[in-house]
């Protein structure tokens, strides 16, 4: 049987923990589909072409010939069985992150029973750091070197200052 992952998220926009989850994820499963989802709960910054695009630059920067990025507007699940894939992979930063994962695993497999949910822990550089964080950084224009990929630290400070 071939393992098929999905990671999912907001992306807005990837930092290099995301990116160093679909590089250790690319090498455990056969297939990476990122996937771009709509979190209700959050006002997006970037538009899903634009965090798109920043993953696939990246991602082809690093050689991942195993992964593919796509943008969704529905269910996790629906993605999912769409790819026939039967993972979801989750970066865990800390115990903060737990009980939202924790619930979020809990309905994606009761609203898709074949899927299993499997957390990666977030290397302990990246343990800190997240899309809003970085958001935060940059529109007092501090330095993002370590935080993004160093050819998206431009834009991404120029789009934060702008929505300051
Ligand atoms: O990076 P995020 O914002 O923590 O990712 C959350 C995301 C986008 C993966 C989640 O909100 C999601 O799966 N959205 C798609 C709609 C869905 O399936 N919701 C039910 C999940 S239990």
């Amino acid at each position: 049987m071939k393992n098929i992952a999905v990671y999912p998220g907001s992306f807005d926009p990837v930092t290099n923990g995301h990116l160093d989850i679909i590089k250790r994820a690319s090498r455990v499963f056969e297939k990476v589909y990122v996937a771009i989802l709509v979190n209700s709960a959050k006002s997006p910054m970037f538009t899903e072409e634009e965090r798109a695009d920043m993953i696939r630059r990246s991602v082809a920067a690093m050689g991942l010939k195993n992964v593919e990025v796509h943008i969704f507007s529905g269910l996790l699940v629906d993605f999912i069985s769409q790819k026939g894939a039967n993972v979801i992979v989750k970066g865990l930063r800390a115990v903060s992150d737990f009980e939202y994962e924790f619930q979020m695993a809990l309905m994606n497999h009761k609203l898709l029973r074949e899927v299993e949910t499997m957390f990666m822990m977030t290397s302990n550089k990246y343990s800190y750091l997240s899309s809003s964080i970085v958001k935060e950084v940059a529109k007092y224009g501090g330095n993002l070197s370590g935080l993004v990929p160093d050819d998206l630290i431009d834009e991404i400070t120029k789009r934060a200052m702008q929505k300051k």
